[in-house]
């Protein structure tokens, strides 16, 4: 596929989570193979039923995403999920200790029609999740199978964590958003892949590295570097959930002209001088500082600076998904064919 080719025009709709009958409408357009954007507590998903492989073609295009990168596919209940793919004693000991909740599981695919191999991209696993938030709850159950969702942006932007960020990406492209308001987490999932004998971290996400190593009782395993046609985790290029602007991480001062992105009132010699300063959380807390990271990249890129400078963040709990998505934001910028996600 052509991710740059631009897909028919489409009329997109803007639904309100909080009215039943919207999310009767999402779940009717999902089972009629259209594209339905919805909040889960991590970040807003585009979803699309993971069984309907038309669908999944129209989504990858609506999101300019290339093929080979697969999809979670999100399930209302972990019984359902348990019937795509075959969990190992430890994966249903993650199961069972969060989900619902931002945590995927990499496992392999159990067969069936419930995920289509375009949304696994032909690979032999599958990723899957059950989400919290209320409206990807009630949006799972009215409709009944498994829906893919990556996240509603376009491939290599930002993470949408309001519907007026899926909106700027996305409007014309997916037939629906559901409003629910903005997300509680603001970083992606955490992926493990559970395949094997020792569970590896594929991404770091809302749940931190130690809850999930307190449950297995040792250490996870790393994710290896994989070759670049096919890393380990598919999608996991270096440059992607990019903003416009440069970003300079662990900026000791600021340069004229830069934009502030800061942390627990930080404010480096230059400070006074910033474009725009947002400071992730006053208090310094990072549940908060997640929460907020996608939207202030977004603001940040929009006061039109040429870089965003970012100080030291703490590196622990949430603090290293914070870290992965900031050095993601800074690397290299690949070419669009290359930016998958
Ligand atoms: O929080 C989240 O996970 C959000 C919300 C919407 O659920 N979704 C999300 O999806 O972040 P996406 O598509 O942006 O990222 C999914 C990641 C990609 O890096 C993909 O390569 C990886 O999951 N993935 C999917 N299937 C995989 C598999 N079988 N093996 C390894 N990695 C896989
Ligand atoms: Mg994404």
């Amino acid at each position: 596929m052509d991710p740059s080719a631009s897909p028919p025009q489409r009329h997109t709709l803007s639904l309100p989570a909080a009215d039943p009958h919207a999310l009767a409408q999402g779940a009717a357009l999902l089972g009629a193979g259209r594209l339905v954007a919805f909040p889960t507590e991590t970040v807003y998903g585009l979803g699309a039923d993971a069984a309907n492989p038309r669908a999944v073609a129209d989504l990858y295009a609506a999101k300019g995403r290339p093929a080979f990168n697969p999809l979670i596919a999100h399930t209302a209940t972990a019984a359902q999920a348990f019937a795509i793919g075959a969990f190992s004693a430890e994966a249903r000991r993650l199961a069972a200790a969060f989900w619902p909740g931002p945590l995927t599981l990499v496992v392999p695919f159990a067969g069936g029609d419930a995920v289509c191999e375009l949304a696994r991209a032909g690979l032999a696993t599958v990723a899957l999740r059950v989400p919290s938030h209320p409206v990807a709850q009630a949006l799972l159950a009215a409709f009944g199978g498994a829906v893919v969702a990556p996240s509603a942006n376009r491939s290599g932007r930002v993470s949408p964590t309001q519907a007026a960020h899926v909106a700027a990406d996305l409007d014309g492209r997916i037939d629906a958003i559901l409003d629910g308001g903005p997300t509680q987490v603001g970083v992606e999932s955490t992926i493990v892949d559970a395949t094997g004998a020792v569970s590896r971290l594929l991404r770091p996400g809302g749940v931190p590295r130690a809850a999930l190593e307190q449950v297995l009782g040792h250490a996870l395993a790393d994710a290896g570097t994989g070759d670049a046609a096919r890393p380990a985790s598919p999608g996991r290029l270096a440059s992607h959930y990019a903003p416009r602007a440069a970003v300079r991480l662990e900026a000791e001062a600021l340069a004229p002209g830069e934009a502030l992105l800061t942390f627990a009132g930080a404010r480096p010699p230059g400070a006074a001088a910033a474009a725009m300063t947002i400071d992730l959380s006053p208090t310094g807390d990072l549940a908060e500082a997640a929460a907020r990271l996608y939207g202030a990249l977004r603001a940040l890129d929009a006061c039109g600076a040429p870089a965003i400078a970012v100080v030291p963040l703490p590196r622990h709990g949430l603090g290293e998904a914070i870290a992965d998505r900031l050095a993601r934001a800074a690397a290299p910028r690949s070419a669009p064919e290359e930016t998958p996600q």
